[in-house]
């Protein structure tokens, strides 16, 4: 077998089951849960989005995410090759590695725009540490937003950093890169969130956040809200994007898909509801809005960091940890295109990280663009639905909305329908009951409810 190429032991495998599961969970916990899990929460009246959203967490992101490392530890190559074999062994078309490709091509473009947003929260740091926030006024808060936004110089260099800092992991490999910095970050991000619930316990406003997160006010809950709490159960879990497919394909054969799955679930879920319960108090305790919207993180709670004791000491602890989680979600979000090139190409391991965490970052030139001297270029303006919408919007709406969702589907499809049952049983290691549940929820419940999104964002 060629080196590297094959079923062969020299493609390396995790260390161990820790490994895996630190270095899926830094997939998993990213801008999703610090930045965006908040917020939509708060958009979306509290306790009965985040009960819909543990639901769909349940009942379709874990079983995908059990799918997914299937596939890649079946197929042990990259995404697309694995799809491949696992049809071929079971007999079915090749055509069904199409799920693999629209996965990887959304990480890709996610990859593009993700890193801006992990520049935003490097240039935080700096932000922060250097005292920028301190003394703010919503006014001076929302200018270093808005000045950041409006120069594309600043918005390259810290997507150029952020990307420089995701190539290099990558290009170390798996154990010296992806493994290594997982287990050093992971528990790390961990530590700083509790310290972040911890200040936010003294503020005297925990207990008003613990209620708008858990005390379910069903009638503010919309058939959109359910929607969005899918959607986000799929971003949050880096489903539909060949990630998974990518780290499987470096796990041993001998360790529990099921039980991993769910323990990297708990983890992002964990990881979700903690940030709420360190950032909501904060916002309330300076009568500030749950509602903000995505400028939650970096314009309403800069604004407390800037007037609290040691705000800075906060606000720079808080934004390390939210460009840690960033980082260790892009560095995946890599993983699987640079698999395929590496495999398909007679380029090494750096040389294809280099390639490709070029081409990325030239594409996210395009979002930087978008936010200042190209925000009135919409090139699909002429149709109603994407009016206004610029090339970043036009890239985040149609990987989120139509892409992920389709390799998603194509996915539970593939593994529910066209993959031998036996061989399932023998891979994910679940007991009779849980395998049931399972099989149920790939073959049914998933395929269904990801149609229903699929057609109401597509025509409503
Ligand atoms: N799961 C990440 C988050 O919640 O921020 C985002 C993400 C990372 C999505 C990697 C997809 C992915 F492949
Ligand atoms: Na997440």
């Amino acid at each position: 077998p060629v080196p590297g190429n094959g079923d062969d032991a020299s493609r390396g495998f995790w260390s161990s089951r820790l490994a895996f599961i630190l270095a899926a969970t830094g997939s998993a916990v990213g801008l999703g849960n610090i930045w965006k899990f908040p917020y939509v929460t708060g958009e979306n009246g509290g306790g009965a989005f985040v009960i819909v959203y543990l639901i769909c967490i349940a009942v379709i992101g874990v079983p995908i995410m059990m799918a997914e490392v299937f596939l890649g530890r079946n197929g042990r190559h990259n995404p697309i090759t694995s799809m491949r074999l696992v049809a071929e062994r079971n007999l079915k078309s090749p055509a069904w590695r199409v799920s693999a490709v629209v996965g990887m091509l959304a990480a890709f473009i996610i990859l593009s725009f993700y890193s801006v947003i992990g520049g935003w929260s490097a240039s935080y740091v700096e932000h922060a540490l250097v005292g920028d926030f301190a003394g703010g006024t919503a006014d001076s808060i929302n200018a270093i937003f808005s000045d950041l936004l409006a120069s594309p110089i600043q918005l390259l260099i810290w997507h150029t950093v952020f990307m420089a800092l995701v190539v290099l992991v990558v290009s170390r490999g798996l154990k010296g890169g992806l493994e290594r910095v997982a287990t050093i970050l992971m528990p790390t991000l961990l530590v700083l969130l509790l310290v972040a619930v911890g200040y936010a316990m003294t503020t005297g406003h925990f207990g008003e956040a613990v209620s708008f997160l858990f005390k379910p006010d069903f009638s503010a809950l919309t058939f959109n809200a359910v929607l969005i709490a899918l959607g986000h159960a799929f971003f949050t879990l880096s489903l539909g994007m060949a990630v998974m497919m990518a780290y499987g394909s470096y796990l041993r054969r001998d360790i529990s898909i099921g039980r991993t799955a769910i323990s990297v679930a708990f983890m992002d879920t964990a990881v979700a509801l903690l940030a709420g319960l360190a950032i909501f108090p904060v916002v309330f305790s300076f009568g500030l809005e749950a509602s903000a919207g995505p400028g939650l993180i970096f314009q309403t709670l800069p604004l407390a960091f800037g007037n609290i004791p040691m705000g800075w000491l906060f606000g720079t602890l808080f934004f390390i940890l939210l460009l840690f989680a960033a980082w260790t979600s892009a560095i995946s979000l890599l993983e699987p295109v640079v698999e395929w090139v590496e495999e398909k190409t007679s380029l090494a391991r750096a040389g294809s990280t280099i390639v490709v965490g070029v081409l990325c970052w030239a594409l996210g030139i395009a979002s930087i663009l978008s936010l200042n001297v190209w925000s009135d270029v919409t090139p699909l303006g002429m149709f109603e639905r994407f009016e206004g919408k610029t090339i970043f919007d036009l890239l985040d709406f149609f990987t989120a909305n139509v892409m992920l969702p389709l390799s998603g589907l194509l996915t539970a499809l593939f593994v529910g329908w066209a993959v031998a049952k036996e061989s399932l049983k023998l891979d994910l290691a679940l007991d009779g009951t849980a395998f049931t549940l399972w099989y149920n929820a790939i073959r049914y419940v998933t395929p269904v409810a990801v149609l229903v999104v699929f057609a109401y964002n597509l025509l409503a």
